[in-house]
Protein backbone atom coordinates (compact mmCIF):
# COMPACT_ATOMS: atom_id res chain seq x y z
CA UNK A 1 0.00 0.00 0.00
CA UNK A 2 1.23 3.56 -0.83
CA UNK A 3 1.99 5.77 1.98
CA UNK A 4 -0.63 8.40 1.17
CA UNK A 5 -3.87 6.91 2.05
CA UNK A 6 -6.02 9.80 1.39
CA UNK A 7 -7.20 8.73 -2.62
CA UNK A 8 -7.88 5.19 -0.84
CA UNK A 9 -10.07 6.81 1.91
CA UNK A 10 -11.96 9.30 -0.35
CA UNK A 11 -13.29 6.68 -2.40
CA UNK A 12 -14.55 4.40 0.30
CA UNK A 13 -18.09 5.15 0.59
CA UNK A 14 -18.93 5.19 4.47
CA UNK A 15 -20.12 9.01 4.12
CA UNK A 16 -22.91 8.90 1.38
CA UNK A 17 -26.24 10.43 2.18
CA UNK A 18 -25.29 10.58 6.07
CA UNK A 19 -25.68 13.65 7.95
CA UNK A 20 -23.44 12.51 10.66
CA UNK A 21 -21.54 9.13 11.73
CA UNK A 22 -19.73 8.16 15.07
CA UNK A 23 -15.54 8.05 15.21
CA UNK A 24 -13.86 6.17 17.24
CA UNK A 25 -10.27 7.96 18.48
CA UNK A 26 -7.77 6.08 20.65
CA UNK A 27 -4.92 8.10 20.12
CA UNK A 28 -3.90 11.62 18.76
CA UNK A 29 -7.76 12.29 18.56
CA UNK A 30 -8.24 11.70 22.33
CA UNK A 31 -6.11 14.65 22.83
CA UNK A 32 -5.62 16.54 19.78
CA UNK A 33 -9.17 17.52 18.99
CA UNK A 34 -8.66 20.08 15.99
CA UNK A 35 -11.88 19.40 14.20
CA UNK A 36 -15.46 20.05 15.37
CA UNK A 37 -18.15 17.53 16.38
CA UNK A 38 -21.78 17.05 17.47
CA UNK A 39 -20.67 15.28 20.38
CA UNK A 40 -18.34 13.66 22.27
CA UNK A 41 -18.44 10.13 24.58
CA UNK A 42 -16.53 7.62 25.83
CA UNK A 43 -16.75 4.56 24.34
CA UNK A 44 -14.99 1.15 23.67
CA UNK A 45 -13.88 -1.52 20.70
CA UNK A 46 -13.49 -5.20 21.56
CA UNK A 47 -10.72 -7.32 19.74
CA UNK A 48 -8.31 -4.48 19.33
CA UNK A 49 -5.16 -3.25 20.86
CA UNK A 50 -3.41 0.02 20.76
CA UNK A 51 0.56 -0.05 19.58
CA UNK A 52 3.22 1.87 18.92
CA UNK A 53 4.08 -0.16 16.11
CA UNK A 54 3.76 2.76 12.76
CA UNK A 55 6.11 5.34 11.78
CA UNK A 56 5.48 9.02 11.92
CA UNK A 57 7.18 10.59 9.26
CA UNK A 58 4.83 13.92 8.77
CA UNK A 59 3.72 14.90 12.22
CA UNK A 60 6.06 13.55 15.10
CA UNK A 61 9.39 12.80 13.24
CA UNK A 62 10.32 13.68 9.40
CA UNK A 63 11.39 11.08 6.30
CA UNK A 64 15.01 10.83 7.79
CA UNK A 65 13.84 10.37 11.60
CA UNK A 66 10.85 9.08 11.92
CA UNK A 67 8.56 8.35 15.38
CA UNK A 68 6.62 5.84 16.22
CA UNK A 69 3.05 6.68 16.68
CA UNK A 70 -0.30 4.54 17.80
CA UNK A 71 -1.85 2.12 15.08
CA UNK A 72 -4.34 -1.14 16.39
CA UNK A 73 -4.04 -4.32 16.33
CA UNK A 74 -5.95 -7.73 16.35
CA UNK A 75 -6.07 -8.89 19.73
CA UNK A 76 -8.94 -11.22 20.72
CA UNK A 77 -10.97 -10.65 24.02
CA UNK A 78 -8.70 -7.52 24.73
CA UNK A 79 -11.03 -3.87 25.06
CA UNK A 80 -9.99 -0.74 23.89
CA UNK A 81 -11.75 2.56 25.48
CA UNK A 82 -11.30 5.64 23.99
CA UNK A 83 -13.64 8.53 22.78
CA UNK A 84 -16.32 8.30 20.32
CA UNK A 85 -16.99 11.40 17.97
CA UNK A 86 -20.12 11.81 16.53
CA UNK A 87 -19.44 14.30 13.02
CA UNK A 88 -20.62 15.34 10.13
CA UNK A 89 -19.11 13.86 6.60
CA UNK A 90 -17.16 16.88 5.57
CA UNK A 91 -14.49 16.52 8.73
CA UNK A 92 -13.61 13.46 6.96
CA UNK A 93 -11.53 15.92 4.61
CA UNK A 94 -9.39 17.22 7.32
CA UNK A 95 -8.72 14.32 9.12
CA UNK A 96 -7.97 11.93 5.80
CA UNK A 97 -5.15 14.45 5.07
CA UNK A 98 -3.74 14.55 8.94
CA UNK A 99 -3.77 10.90 9.11
CA UNK A 100 -2.83 10.49 5.64
CA UNK A 101 0.26 8.36 6.41
CA UNK A 102 -0.55 4.53 5.87
CA UNK A 103 -3.85 5.26 8.00
CA UNK A 104 -7.25 3.78 6.10
CA UNK A 105 -10.99 3.87 7.90
CA UNK A 106 -12.39 1.29 8.63
CA UNK A 107 -16.09 0.52 10.40
CA UNK A 108 -16.48 -0.13 13.54
CA UNK A 109 -18.99 -1.20 15.93
CA UNK A 110 -18.29 0.84 18.77
CA UNK A 111 -20.18 0.10 22.66
CA UNK A 112 -20.96 3.87 24.83
CA UNK A 113 -19.29 3.47 28.44
CA UNK A 114 -21.19 5.71 30.48
CA UNK A 115 -24.58 6.03 31.66
CA UNK A 116 -27.15 7.51 30.12
CA UNK A 117 -25.87 5.47 26.89
CA UNK A 118 -23.79 2.77 28.42
CA UNK A 119 -23.70 -0.03 27.19
CA UNK A 120 -25.65 0.90 23.75
CA UNK A 121 -23.55 0.49 20.65
CA UNK A 122 -22.89 2.30 17.55
CA UNK A 123 -21.70 1.95 13.85
CA UNK A 124 -19.06 4.20 12.77
CA UNK A 125 -15.57 4.90 11.75
CA UNK A 126 -11.50 4.50 12.76
CA UNK A 127 -8.51 4.53 11.25
CA UNK A 128 -6.33 1.52 11.62
CA UNK A 129 -2.63 1.47 9.86
CA UNK A 130 -2.30 -2.18 8.90
CA UNK A 131 0.75 -4.21 8.60
CA UNK A 132 0.90 -4.00 4.95
CA UNK A 133 1.46 -0.04 4.93
CA UNK A 134 4.62 1.45 3.87
CA UNK A 135 5.45 3.06 7.55
CA UNK A 136 4.45 -0.16 9.61
CA UNK A 137 7.73 -0.46 11.82
CA UNK A 138 5.80 -3.48 13.86
CA UNK A 139 7.37 -5.03 17.14
CA UNK A 140 10.30 -4.08 19.34
CA UNK A 141 11.01 -4.34 22.85
CA UNK A 142 9.71 -1.47 25.31
CA UNK A 143 13.13 -0.03 25.96
CA UNK A 144 13.49 0.65 21.81
CA UNK A 145 9.94 1.73 20.94
CA UNK A 146 11.00 4.63 24.02
CA UNK A 147 14.25 5.21 22.67
CA UNK A 148 13.22 6.18 19.32
CA UNK A 149 10.65 8.20 20.26
CA UNK A 150 12.55 9.90 22.87
CA UNK A 151 15.22 10.91 19.92
CA UNK A 152 11.86 12.22 17.92
CA UNK A 153 9.98 15.69 16.63
CA UNK A 154 8.70 16.65 14.10
CA UNK A 155 6.20 19.55 12.31
CA UNK A 156 3.52 18.59 15.21
CA UNK A 157 6.17 18.67 18.30
CA UNK A 158 7.76 15.74 20.02
CA UNK A 159 7.41 12.12 19.66
CA UNK A 160 7.31 12.03 23.66
CA UNK A 161 4.78 14.74 24.24
CA UNK A 162 2.58 12.68 22.18
CA UNK A 163 2.87 9.41 24.52
CA UNK A 164 2.51 11.21 27.78
CA UNK A 165 -0.41 13.49 26.61
CA UNK A 166 -2.39 10.55 25.33
CA UNK A 167 -1.49 8.39 28.73
CA UNK A 168 -2.53 11.99 31.13
CA UNK A 169 -5.73 11.49 29.17
CA UNK A 170 -6.31 7.91 29.66
CA UNK A 171 -5.90 7.94 33.03
CA UNK A 172 -7.96 10.73 33.70
CA UNK A 173 -10.70 8.49 31.85
CA UNK A 174 -9.80 6.00 34.38
CA UNK A 175 -8.93 3.92 30.81
CA UNK A 176 -5.25 3.12 31.67
CA UNK A 177 -3.55 1.23 28.68
CA UNK A 178 -1.03 -0.92 29.75
CA UNK A 179 1.22 -0.55 26.56
CA UNK A 180 1.30 3.11 26.62
CA UNK A 181 1.26 3.12 30.66
CA UNK A 182 4.53 1.07 29.78
CA UNK A 183 5.96 3.52 27.12
CA UNK A 184 5.56 6.45 28.77
CA UNK A 185 7.06 5.51 31.85
CA UNK A 186 9.91 4.95 30.10
CA UNK A 187 9.77 8.47 28.72
CA UNK A 188 8.78 10.24 32.36
CA UNK A 189 11.61 12.01 34.26
CA UNK A 190 12.05 9.53 37.05
CA UNK A 191 11.26 11.53 40.78
CA UNK A 192 12.51 9.32 42.75
CA UNK A 193 16.26 10.26 42.25
CA UNK A 194 15.03 14.07 42.69
CA UNK A 195 13.35 12.97 46.59
CA UNK A 196 16.13 10.63 47.61
CA UNK A 197 18.67 13.58 47.38
CA UNK A 198 16.27 15.70 48.63
CA UNK A 199 15.98 13.45 51.27
CA UNK A 200 19.94 13.76 52.09
CA UNK A 201 19.83 17.76 52.26
CA UNK A 202 20.63 18.92 55.58
C1 LIG B 1 -7.02 7.96 16.71
O1 LIG B 1 -6.74 8.63 17.69
O2 LIG B 1 -8.09 7.36 16.62
C2 LIG B 1 -6.07 7.88 15.58
C3 LIG B 1 -4.81 7.43 15.81
C4 LIG B 1 -3.91 7.36 14.76
C5 LIG B 1 -4.30 7.77 13.50
C6 LIG B 1 -5.59 8.19 13.29
C7 LIG B 1 -6.48 8.26 14.33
Amino acid sequence: MANDTRELNRRQDHLTGRSDIWLFGYGSLIHKVDFPYLESREASIKGWARRFWQASHDHRGTPESPGRVLTLVEAPGETCVGVAYRVTPDVFGHLDHREKNGYLRLTIDMTFVRPPHQNLHANGLIYIAGPDNAAWLGPASDAEIAAQIARSRGPSGRNIDYVLKLDDALQAMGAEDLHVAAIAKHLRPSTSTQSSAKGRQP
